[in-house]
């Protein structure tokens, strides 16, 4: 079969490594061809194209980032755009589209499926966790590690200066990275968008923890955790070019609250895009591979209009309709019931 990989969205740790084992299991089981289309959608309504074989991958596995590009965006966005995925289809004779995407790639291989009936399968890809229909997608296990390796660093220095340290993590409108690495950092609250926050009740916690000689703590909040309503200024919102809320920069406010409410010496830090860079986890190389193959035998197995997702601890196909308009919240059995017990 003649098949096409695109990746799209933001990166991701471990695209590589799900593109290596399609590519792997495409060429070696299956006798495919495997056609790599650059820069997301882009690449396939204007034809930009590589040829993917298994000796020009070697060394993708650990490797960060996607060695295709990617980008946000979609055909809807062009006037003739889903006339040029069809025609690109029809012209390259393509027999399949695996799309490695986010809730936004995702919904738009859902909806080219249902108007058009394009033989495409879907790959769960983000490191904010957040795609309904897959207990978890890679790129998360790499994301939470780097953000725990830094809040590990930043007790240290926390407690050299006994400092308040507020560490804002991404995750967009839910709480998973926040919640996993401040469990796993032992931080004294973890700041949520599934749950807005009460100023008074964070300064509560540091307080209380300073009269029982703590004079150190870490703060961690998601990129996408709002005051509630009337507890303390937000922030302007700013949209990018395709109208999604630009987040980041919460931390900065909470910080500067903390200070003026309890006058404990507070500083910030904003970990970003370094919680996306570099080399995936054992865990996601192992997860992506997994993605991959599951994603070339969903191929052959004609499962079009599936993604592959991660259910316990197997992957199976689900109808990629599952995931539109959807985010997947984080597990508030979790926060409530472990990450609090450690709050304060
Ligand atoms: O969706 C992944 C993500 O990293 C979010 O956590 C974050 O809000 C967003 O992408 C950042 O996007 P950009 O790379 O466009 O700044």
């Amino acid at each position: 079969m003649r098949v096409g990989i695109l990746t799209g969205g933001g990166d991701c740790p471990g695209l590589n490594a799900v593109i290596r084992a399609i590519v792997r299991k495409g060429e070696v089981v299956y006798d495919d061809e495997l056609i790599g289309f650059l820069d997301a959608w882009d690449g396939v309504r204007e034809r930009r194209t590589m040829h993917l074989d298994v000796a020009s991958l070697r060394g993708m596995l650990p490797r960060g980032g996607t060695l295709l590009g990617t980008r946000r965006g979609s055909p809807y966005d062009h006037a003739d755009g889903v006339a040029e995925v069809a025609a690109t289809f029809r012209e390259m004779q393509l027999d399949a589209l695996i799309v490695i995407g986010g809730n936004g790639s995702l919904s738009v291989a859902s909806k080219l499926y249902d108007e058009l009936g394009l033989p495409i399968i879907g790959v769960p890809k983000t490191i904010d966790n957040d795609v309904v229909g897959t207990d978890m997608t890679f790129g998360f296990n790499t994301a939470v590690q780097i953000a725990t390796d830094a809040i590990d660093r930043l007790h240290t220095t926390a407690e050299s200066h006994d400092r308040v340290m507020v560490v804002e993590v991404m995750g967009r409108h839910s709480g998973w990275i926040a919640t996993h690495a401040g469990i796993a950092g032992g931080a004294t609250a973890i700041l949520i968008p599934e749950q807005p926050f009460d100023i008074d009740a964070v300064c509560r916690l540091l307080r209380n923890r300073h009269e029982r000689g703590r004079y150190a703590s870490i703060v961690v909040v998601a990129e996408g955790a709002e005051p509630q309503p009337g507890s303390m200024a937000g922030r302007d919102k700013v949209f990018d070019q395709f109208g999604h809320v630009r987040l980041g920069g919460v931390a900065e406010t909470i910080a500067y609250a903390i200070e003026d409410r309890t006058g404990f010496e507070t500083r910030m830090v904003l970990l970003g895009h370094i919680q996306r860079g570099g080399t995936p986890t054992a865990f996601d190389r192992v997860l992506s591979t997994r993605y991959g193959v599951a994603a070339i035998d969903a191929v052959h197995a004609g499962a079009w209009g599936k993604m592959v997702a991660l259910r316990g601890n197997e992957l199976v196909p689900v109808p990629l309709s599952e995931t539109v308009g959807k985010t997947r919240p984080v597990d508030m059995h979790l926060y409530h019931e472990v990450a609090e017990v450690f709050f304060g």
